[in-house]
């Protein structure tokens, strides 16, 4: 059965339509977009932390938890979950609102992703330290 939900009333990271190109030819969406997606959402936060560049080093878990279709508007809420002395923990959601008159939103696919503070030379570099 589908989850009837609101979308969270935080600021989302992202938001993008998924077009024929990123589905098969039943419009479902490739996994492999929404995880491009998610990948790049995450990065937001994990960039702002780091102030500068971040590399992602680690897919911790990836819950694709109901289909992305042709049209959907989703939505994707990146949250730093912890941090470490080069690196940034980020909890990526995904919301869909379907295209229908109902304006169904349903929560699509939750993520766990790492990333890690780089230099110039691509190496790990410590965060900011916060004031
Ligand atoms: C990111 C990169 C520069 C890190 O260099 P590294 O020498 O492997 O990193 P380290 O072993 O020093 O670990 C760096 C941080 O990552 C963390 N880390 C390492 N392996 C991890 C894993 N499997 N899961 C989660 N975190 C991990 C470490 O705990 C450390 O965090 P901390 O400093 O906060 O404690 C290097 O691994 C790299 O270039 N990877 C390719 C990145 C890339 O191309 N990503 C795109 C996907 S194709």
């Amino acid at each position: 059965m589908t989850d009837l939900l609101q979308l969270p009333s935080k600021p989302c990271a992202l938001r993008v339509m998924p077009q024929p190109a990123d589905a098969n030819i039943h419009g479902d969406v490739f996994g492999g977009w929404i995880m491009a997606q998610v990948d790049i959402a995450g990065s937001i936060p994990a960039s702002r932390r780091a102030n500068g560049r971040v590399a992602t080093i680690a897919v911790n878990s990836f819950l694709f938890k109901q289909p992305v279709f042709v049209g959907d508007l989703l939505s994707f809420y990146a949250d730093i979950v912890k941090t470490g002395n080069t690196s940034v923990t980020v909890s990526v959601e995904v919301y869909a609102q379907r295209m229908s008159l109902a304006q169904e939103v349903v929560k699509v696919t939750e993520a766990i992703l790492t990333y890690v503070a780089t230099d110039s030379d691509r190496r790990p570099r410590a965060l900011p330290v916060l004031d």
